[in-house]
């Protein structure tokens, strides 16, 4: 599905991505972790073409990432992305968040949108939220619509990027359960966490970043019980994981 190959990307003469390979299969859940700026989200934003890489390449679905708009514009359609900050539409209702996407970029009927929505909304959990804005419904509920939204498109891969970072502890729950229903039905997903449990437990394969590059991977059971590498260990002794 997704196929890096010794990508780097550099603002200036740092180097956010120092030589990144990794093969991400169809139906498999990666999870990248590592300690705060050691080039995670950029790896998530150059494999959205929202940043465009300075070495090596990236490709999905066997073909190398476009670098004209439409064409990126056309790549992003198969791909998810949910950040940390939901970014929805404030004067919207949950619906209407999950829907105009539908309507404007897939051109879909209205009624079908809505339709389309309300079931997404429903996968969720959120089927009696729809009318809600967003001012009014809970952190992990409005990432909850932020993933509904991204799924209305059909994407072929989900992105997130620390999905549950920003969230009330009491909601981090709701979304990864989400979460782990999306990796159930075979989705491919990239996920960008702190969650070490969510991590160990829906992980296919781990990565583990530092300073740019990729300290170590592999399964959650070797990453978690047996890491190879002390910083590995350090890292997650860090986070006050004992295995
Ligand atoms: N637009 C940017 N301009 C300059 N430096 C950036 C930019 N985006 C990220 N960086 C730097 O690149 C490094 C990696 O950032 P990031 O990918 O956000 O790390 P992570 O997601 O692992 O916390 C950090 O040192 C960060 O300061
Ligand atoms: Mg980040």
């Amino acid at each position: 599905m997704l196929v890096y190959e010794n990508v780097k990307k550099c603002y200036g003469t740092f180097m956010a991505v120092n030589g990144v390979s990794l093969h991400v299969n169809a139906g498999e859940v990666v999870c990248l972790i590592g300690p705060s700026g050691s080039g995670k989200s950029t790896l998530l934003r150059c494999t959205n073409a929202l940043e465009t890489i300075d070495g090596g390449e990236i490709r999905f679905e066997g073909k190398p990432l476009p670098t004209k708009d439409a064409e990126i514009r056309q790549i992003r359609q198969r791909m998810g992305m949910v950040f940390q900050s939901f970014e929805l539409f404030p004067h919207k209702t949950a619906l209407e968040n999950v829907s105009i996407g539908l309507t404007t970029v897939k051109k879909m009927a209205t009624e079908k949108a809505r339709t389309r929505a309300i079931a997404l909304l429903t996968k969720v959990g959120l089927a009696d939220k729809t009318a809600n804005y967003p001012a009014n419904l809970s952190g992990g509920q409005q990432q909850r619509v932020a993933i509904a939204r991204a799924l209305a498109m059909e994407p072929h891969v989900m992105l997130f990027d620390e999905p549950t970072s920003a969230l009330d502890p009491e909601t981090v729950g709701e979304v990864l359960n989400v979460m782990r229903n999306l990796a159930q039905e075979g989705m491919t997903m990239i996920v960008v966490t702190h969650e070490m449990s969510f991590a160990r437990r829906v992980a296919n394969w781990v990565v583990v970043f530092e300073r740019g590059q990729l300290l170590e991977q592999g399964p959650p059971q070797q990453i978690f019980e047996a890491p190879t590498i002390e910083r590995t260990r350090d890292f997650l002794g860090h986070l006050g994981w004992s295995g």
